[in-house]
């Protein structure tokens, strides 16, 4: 029988002791090449004292596959329990066993101590940060089961049973963007999850969750306070160039900042804004077990990075009553504007529904269905969340392929990665996040 193999990013998940001797074993891993198809295996150590934490250089060709058996019977000492594949470390095996009804009612529980807060109309930053923070990583964690159960599920029955979850969770995030409104705190009130991070998944998607919703009430501000008009002028020198890279087709002469925002610039109601919160807080909720594996070369799947947005969009689509834009923002917000280095569903979608090629007209929508006509390149709350994605990623303490970035060097390293000779995060809206970040007193 075939071994089984696991990505090797599997350690970014675990423990920084474990991880630390299964470095220095003579592990056999498969390094398999994505454009030659090419298949080798070489020690572990040897790979690492060459090259310290190769797995995650993003300019590499190669991807890394350890033996799932290596790995339980070094971190577990051959006792057969589940390693904690999917980056969800924390409670997920406690919240495993628990019947349905009992993670309704946990959260049940997180939506009522928001709502105290919310009632008691607190001022303080503090109290409202660690309020926020531990029911955003309640509900991401009750969804995570929750959503991991529902796929077993045929489409129908899945559905009804996350009807329940889906309501509570869509007060949740109501609730949390109204405590967000009434926080006049900097981010830095969240240093303490940020200081916290063991790069694990959830802790980088309640960042993720709070610094979108933030930056994106900013953006409505900055809007409704007459910010399209600046743009407007100076759309000219500032950006043309910019997004005539994006739409190089498109007519120049009618080049415009109407051209970058389909129907204009414009701000969310509050109607669209629990859809959006809800995206933004489930925006990983993809990253899972299952796709991770693969079976020696046949039955690889392709990559479990990649996996996730697509995993994500199609089953929160599938199999549950969340709106399509919640499926959408965890679908889309890798586009990168349809560059190499991006993925996801989008892009697949649109080739198929024009296989003769197709030229957008637009870069950013704000109307899903304009989206899935080709009209514009991308989904607005995605390439919002893209932007906050990117960033938390470079600053976050704990990945350990790398050294965490400061807020100053994480924007200068997407202004060098992602908008000079090809543009990858939107330039109007990152330019808008680089003011959020000052104006909060991150930078
Ligand atoms: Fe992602
Ligand atoms: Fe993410």
């Amino acid at each position: 029988m075939a071994n089984k193999y696991i990505a090797l990013n599997v350690l970014d998940t675990m423990d920084n002791k474990i991880v630390k001797s299964v470095l220095n074993e003579p592990f056999l891993i498969l390094c398999k090449n994505f454009d030659t198809e090419e298949q080798k295996t070489v020690q572990l150590n040897e790979l690492f004292k060459k090259e310290g934490f190769f797995w995650r250089t993003t300019d590499s060709k190669w991807t890394y596959y350890i033996q799932e058996e290596d790995i339980y019977n070094f971190s577990t000492g051959g006792k057969n329990v589940q390693v904690p594949f999917s980056g969800f470390t924390d409670n997920y095996p406690e919240l495993v066993q628990m019947s349905n009804e009992k993670r309704l009612e946990a959260l049940e529980e997180s939506k009522k101590k928001l709502k105290q807060l919310e009632l008691k109309r607190s001022k303080d930053d503090i109290e409202i940060g660690n309020v926020v923070i531990s029911g955003t990583k309640d509900s991401i964690m009750l969804n995570k089961v929750i959503f991991d159960d529902l796929m077993k599920l045929t489409p129908e029955k899945a559905k009804e049973i996350s009807k329940s979850s889906v309501a509570e969770t869509s007060e949740i995030v109501k609730i949390a963007t109204n405590l967000m409104t009434d926080f006049t705190g900097g981010f830095s009130i969240f240093s303490d999850i940020v200081q916290k991070s063991n790069g694990s998944t959830i802790n980088h998607m309640i960042r993720v969750f709070i610094m979108s919703l933030s930056f994106f009430q900013y953006y409505n501000k900055l809007i409704n306070s007459g910010y399209a008009a600046k743009l407007r002028v100076q759309f000219e020198s500032k950006y043309r160039d910019k997004y005539e890279k994006l739409l190089p087709k498109a007519n120049f002469n009618i080049m415009k900042l109407e051209r970058v925002f389909r129907g204009g610039m414009t701000s969310i109601s509050d109607l669209e804004t629990n859809a959006i919160g809800v995206g933004f807080l489930l925006h990983d909720i993809g990253k899972q077990v299952d796709l991770e594996y693969f079976e020696g070369a046949e039955g690889y799947v392709k990559d479990r990075i990649e996996a996730h947005v697509t995993n994500g969009f199609n089953e929160l689509l599938k199999r549950t009553v969340y709106p399509p834009v919640v499926s959408a923002i965890a679908g889309f917000h890798h586009e990168y504007y349809g560059h190499d280095s991006g993925y996801g569903p989008l892009r697949e979608f649109i080739n198929r529904k024009y296989p003769d090629g197709h030229t957008c007209e637009y870069c950013i929508s704000y109307s899903l269905h304009e989206v899935y006509n080709g009209e514009a390149l991308c989904f607005f709350p995605a390439k919002l969340l893209e932007i906050v994605d990117v960033y938390d990623a470079l600053t976050d303490p704990g990945r350990k392929y790398r050294n965490p970035c400061t807020p100053k060097e994480a924007v200068e390293f997407i202004r060098d990665h992602f908008l000079s000779d090809e543009i990858k995060v939107d330039p109007i809206l990152f330019d808008m996040f680089e003011l959020y970040l000052k104006d909060t007193g991150e930078l």
